[in-house]
């Protein structure tokens, strides 16, 4: 195959190489930006992308150009024998780089044989370093399981590790400058993200514009820009000895859909196109219907096509009735 065909690209011409994977839509947590206390519409077993399903996509996805893949959810460590998973995609023609998003509750039971199966690198979410605020932010006590999973996939050699903040007005902005000490200490790299207005509980989390934070952090330590590798949506700063680095997710005050290169998929094989709007295809039937590798591949290459060129979380906050967790974090 030439090379130009190997690149899956949208019709905005941006180059589409990063795919995050939700491999469940479940979750042992309940953030009051993602899933609502008792909810109950999750997706049936029967309509989970097998493993084999998974690995037969993502394959195609390595064919045409996909080059990273991260596994998400809901919380990826729910799903059973995700290392298997994680071994089977590691492994791919194509894959270079796989990675996990993770809340971390069960990383200490699963880091080493995850480490071990190709995954290299780890984001956790951590939005509090208080165990009541935890209780509060994320629904369950469970800062000492949390503690245990980032120390557990440190001593696995995962490295960076990222921490992910969902910062909030009047819930926890009031420790970013703890929540940076604490990633100095253990040289984890700092994120901080804006809430993204995905379902009623993503709208009604507490937005802050992120952009005073990064100003008063940028003085308060002398941060000067930094590229890290990732390709992802985070700008970064960094200190002048490289001790600390935090970046800053900032869909609403500062988009960055000019250089969105990922599409997501979601545990029942729907394909999303992007966070804030609703084209998608779906690809559990074609799976299931016996397609060729060549009708997947095809279908892809339409899928992307189908990519906007850009949310509209400011314009129009109220259009995605679907949380994080059913899109795939
Ligand atoms: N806004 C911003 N981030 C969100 N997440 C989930 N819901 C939202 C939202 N509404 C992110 C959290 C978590 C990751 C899995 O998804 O950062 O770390
Ligand atoms: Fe679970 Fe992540 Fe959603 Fe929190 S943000 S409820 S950890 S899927």
């Amino acid at each position: 195959m030439g090379d130009v065909e190997r690149h899956l690209t949208d019709g905005f011409g941006r180059r589409i190489e990063y795919l995050r994977l939700s491999v469940t839509d479940r979750c042992d947590l309940r953030c009051t930006y993602c899933i609502p206390e008792g909810f109950h519409g999750f997706e049936e077993p029967e309509h989970w992308l097998t493993f084999g399903e998974t690995e037969r996509l993502v394959a195609a996805f390595g064919r045409l150009g996909v080059r990273r893949v991260r596994m998400t959810g809901g919380e990826p460590l729910l799903r059973r024998n995700l290392p298997e998973l994680a071994g089977r995609l590691s492994t791919l023609p194509g894959i270079e780089d796989l990675s996990l998003s993770t809340n971390a509750t069960q990383l200490a039971r699963h880091a080493t044989q995850l480490k071990q199966a190709g995954v290299s690198r780890i984001n956790v979410s951590l939005d509090s370093l208080r165990p009541e605020r935890v209780e509060r932010i994320n629904g369950r006590a469970v800062l000492d399981k949390i503690m245990a999973g980032l120390m557990a996939g440190k001593a696995a050699g995962f490295a960076p590790i990222k921490v992910n903040m969902v910062v909030m007005q009047a819930v926890n902005d009031d420790e970013i400058d703890q929540m940076a000490a604490f990633c100095i200490d253990h040289g984890f790299v700092l994120r901080l993200i804006e809430t993204m207005p995905m379902g009623e509980t993503g709208r009604n989390a507490g937005y802050l514009d992120l952009q005073t934070a990064r100003q008063r952090l940028q003085e308060r330590f002398g941060l000067v820009p930094a590229a890290l590798p990732g390709g992802g949506p985070a700008r970064y700063l960094q200190t002048r000895d490289g001790a600390f680095t935090v970046g800053f997710i900032t869909p609403i005050s500062q988009h960055f859909c000019d250089t969105c290169n990922r599409v997501r998929l979601g545990v029942d094989g729907t394909l999303y196109m992007c966070l804030g709007q609703e084209e998608s295809f779906r690809f559990r039937p074609l799976l299931r219907g016996g397609a060729s590798d060549a009708e997947l591949e095809a279908a892809i290459r339409a899928a992307v096509e189908l990519k906007p060129q850009r949310h509209e979380f400011r314009e129009a906050p109220g259009k995605i009735l679907r949380f994080m967790s059913q899109t795939g974090g």
